[in-house]
């Protein structure tokens, strides 16, 4: 027979299944919640995808919820296309890990995140992530719940900037979205990224996807219209391929960003 203190324990742990069967990332995991890292992390929705589901993402930093001057804010998405999902699991486990570690005093962790924010959304496409789980043999859910691909919804500033380098001092920062952006179906999860971008200063991020071994950069369209595969390197080159490099070296690194 059960005792009561033993029937509480499964009613817990029932409980516990329950609740994770039924939340969005990166709240699901009771270990990536904000309540076991109060003082370093805070969960917040940045909007919600066509079918309503949140779009959230954790915060790391020694004053969560608040920009610092000069400290470098950090932002990660995963599983922009549903159905790539390796990024969206690592991001869950940095999560962890950062709370974990940073609770168990490791230095190097402790010090990345009392100098910097990190944001985290573990999930850009929460609709595409539960039809490719339900439709797992026809490879779908890469798109979103309309049929956009976010990976090409965003307004394409590359252009613009290599359309200006012909004129005297032009400028490749704080460039507006052109008109015609608009006339273009935007995806609510893309329109709540752009949000999320201009509401915050990020100085560096990534995008986590799967499928293939590949680091792309900023402004990696070829200058020239008529020449793919043209090195068109960024103002920020040298920075951009020291990244790459430590992302691709890296001997457990099979993401691409
Ligand atoms: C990080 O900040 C916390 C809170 O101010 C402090 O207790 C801790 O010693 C700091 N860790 C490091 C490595 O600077």
């Amino acid at each position: 027979s059960i005792n009561p203190s033993d029937m509480l324990l499964v009613l817990l742990v029932l409980l516990q299944l329950l609740a994770l069967a039924s939340c969005a990332p990166p709240r699901c995991d009771p270990a990536v919640r904000e309540d076991r890292c109060p003082e370093i992390a805070k969960t917040y929705s940045i909007g919600r995808s066509l079918e309503g589901r949140e779009l959230l993402v954790i915060e790391f930093s020694n004053n969560p919820g608040h920009h610092e001057l000069l400290e470098p804010e950090i932002k990660f998405i995963g599983n922009m296309h549903g159905n790539e999902v390796l990024g969206r699991q690592l991001l869950i486990y940095l999560a962890q890990s950062l709370c974990s570690e940073y609770l168990q005093g490791d230095e190097r962790i402790q010090t990345l995140v009392n100098t910097s924010r990190i944001h985290i959304l573990p999930s850009m496409n929460p609709d595409g992530y539960e039809l490719a789980v339900s439709r797992l043999q026809e490879r779908m859910g890469r798109n979103n719940a309309q049929n956009i691909d976010l990976n090409r919804n965003f307004p394409d500033l590359t252009s613009v900037v290599y359309n200006r380098r012909r004129q005297k001092g032009y400028r490749t920062d704080h460039i507006p979205i052109p008109d015609y952006y608009w006339f273009g179906k935007v995806a609510p999860e893309t329109y709540a990224v752009m949000k999320w971008i201009r509401s915050i200063p990020f100085v560096l991020s990534a995008s986590f996807h799967g499928g293939d071994l590949v680091v792309s950069y900023p402004y990696d369209m070829s200058k020239h219209p008529l020449e793919h595969n043209m090195l068109s390197p960024t103002p920020d080159d040298k920075v951009s391929e020291a990244l790459q490099a430590l992302q691709a070296h890296h001997p457990h690194s099979r993401a691409m960003v």
